[in-house]
């Protein structure tokens, strides 16, 4: 039902330099495949085949990763090797990719009204692709898609963390309308531990209704003077009504490095026939 999925993929990645110096960190390998491309199979698994990349200076091997590379393919053809390509050879098939730059970095919610170009005016999702998400069973965006398919309003993915962890994200507080579903009457962008209203953090998964372009556009900036996306959500859901999920499954923060090491062992352990 939502064929779109939007990735905000112009940030620097200064926590990982020097890896990231002449390398979007987008590419920044989990194993044996990029961090953005998890992403994109997450997308598709969940019927969204037109993947929108809000990408900015020094991406371009993000675009040929998702592209045709000839001589490689003339290089393996017809031999055991063309098994490795499998992968994305599916998704650049069964995927279209479109690009847009964002000129200035002015937060999460700029990026994403930058992305209005690609999107249009339907529900699209918004996949963070340094949150890497291991879905029990079923991919956090099918998950998501379920919801929106039932409630038709934007969704957000939570996560409950230590509250000594909560200054890193985005914050719901909410009633409890089905197990693990919460309708948000309040949402704070990165609070201190004593003013956060509650332990549920926004994790990088949302299905947005196209409204919030023109919510996004009124947005004064927020918290570090940008345009945040959880202060439009809050608008939002004020206004109509936004849902917070609790997803399924495991969440790898691979922009710290932390989450990168874990996220690694995981997937190396899946790749030998682990859990
Ligand atoms: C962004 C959002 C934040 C959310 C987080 C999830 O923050 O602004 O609300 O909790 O993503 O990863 P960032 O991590 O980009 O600073």
């Amino acid at each position: 039902m939502i064929k779109k999925c939007l990735f905000p993929a112009a940030g620097y990645g200064t926590r990982f330099l020097p890896a990231t110096k002449a390398m979007p960190k987008e590419v920044m390998p989990i194993v044996n495949k990029p961090l953005i491309q998890y992403g994109v199979e997450e997308a598709l698994d969940a019927g969204m085949h037109n993947i929108a990349i809000v990408t900015g200076r020094g991406k371009r091997a993000l675009e040929d990763h998702f592209d045709v590379s000839y001589e490689l393919e003339h290089q393996i053809n017809g031999t055991p090797k063309e098994a490795y390509l499998a992968d994305i050879r599916r998704l650049m098939k069964e995927c279209t990719f479109s690009y847009t730059r964002q000129k200035e970095m002015k937060g999460l919610g700029h990026a994403i009204l930058t992305g209005e170009t690609l999107i249009g005016n339907e529900p699209f999702g918004v996949i963070l692709a340094d949150d890497l998400c291991d879905g029990d069973g079923e991919g956090v965006m099918s998950q998501m898609a379920r919801i929106y398919a039932k409630y038709r309003c934007s969704v957000v993915a939570i996560e409950e963390v230590p509250m000594d962890q909560i200054h890193k994200y985005g914050v719901i507080a909410g009633s409890e309308i089905e197990d693990g579903l919460y309708m948000i009457s309040d949402m704070v962008e990165k609070p201190a531990a004593e003013d956060a209203p509650s332990n549920h953090a926004i994790i990088g998964r949302y299905i947005l209704t196209p409204d919030i372009f023109d919510i996004l556009r009124e947005t004064a900036p927020g918290l570090n003077g940008e345009i945040q996306i959880t202060d439009a959500l809050l608008t939002q859901a004020q206004r109509n009504m936004v849902l917070a999920y609790r997803f399924k499954g495991r969440r790898f923060d691979c922009g710290s490095m932390e989450g990168f090491v874990e996220a690694t062992n995981h997937y190396y352990q899946r790749l030998n026939g682990g859990d």
